[in-house]
């Protein structure tokens, strides 16, 4: 697979079918944070309204930090996984006390804070600091294993590392947030897990698994 393809395929796409997403509006850190954490294991037209909601009623870590559990609890009744708003107030309880405030921009600080794990320091750092981070969901991993027919079990920890030092290599340096989230896109929107769109999709031309008919037996994922 031609690496430079794959960037000007996936970002060219990107660029024309794009949603409107309101956390696409700018780059502000915690805004793409909070979306990113609402997104983990709920669906973008679910968390539309609610990620409105809750940036017109938190509007910045301050505010977060400064509302009651409860408060922040309620924002979140009908979203499912409370753990998340727990972590994610706590953490912007750290950022108010310990960076004044400001997202960190360090990835070390940032990995520090509750409930930012891998996927979500990569998303933070990609989209709202440009970086060439990686941020390597099942979405990422799926496009992945059929483009590159990777064959490795995706519910191993080992089998991410896989991916993210693949998508170092991929990634656009120039356009690190284009590049990560046109990857969520076509996972989303083209390279389904049963269904896959591949007429309507950007990289069939260089997919492998395509190629050989086997998109739908990837990824590979164990029961256990
Ligand atoms: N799923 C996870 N992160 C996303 C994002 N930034 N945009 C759309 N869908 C996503």
């Amino acid at each position: 697979v031609n690496f430079l393809n794959f960037r000007r395929y996936l970002i060219d796409w990107y660029e024309t079918v794009k949603r409107d997403l309101p956390w696409r509006k700018n780059q502000d850190p915690y805004k793409v944070w909070v979306s990113e954490i609402m997104l983990q294991q709920t669906q973008v037209d679910t968390v539309i309204p609610y990620f409105d909601r809750f940036i017109k009623q938190f509007p910045t870590p301050a505010a977060l930090a400064n509302a009651e559990e409860d408060q922040v609890l309620k924002a979140w009744e009908g979203l499912g996984y409370y753990s998340r708003a727990r972590n994610l107030h706590a953490a912007v309880k750290e950022v108010a006390a310990s960076y004044g405030g400001q997202v960190p921009v360090d990835k070390e600080e940032l990995k520090s804070l509750k409930g930012i794990g891998p996927y979500t320091l990569g998303a933070i750092m990609s989209i709202a600091y440009n970086q060439p981070e990686p941020a390597v969901d099942g979405n990422v991993m799926r496009v992945l294993s059929r483009v590159f027919i990777i064959e490795e079990d995706i519910k191993k920890v080992k089998t991410r590392h896989i991916f993210e030092a693949l998508v170092r290599r991929l990634i656009d340096q120039k356009r690190p947030s284009d590049f990560n989230q046109g990857l969520m896109e076509l996972g989303a929107l083209i390279c389904k897990p049963t269904k896959p769109l591949c007429e309507e999709c950007p990289l069939q031309s260089i997919c492998l698994a395509h190629q050989q008919k086997i998109e739908t037996t990837l990824p590979v994922k164990s029961k256990a």
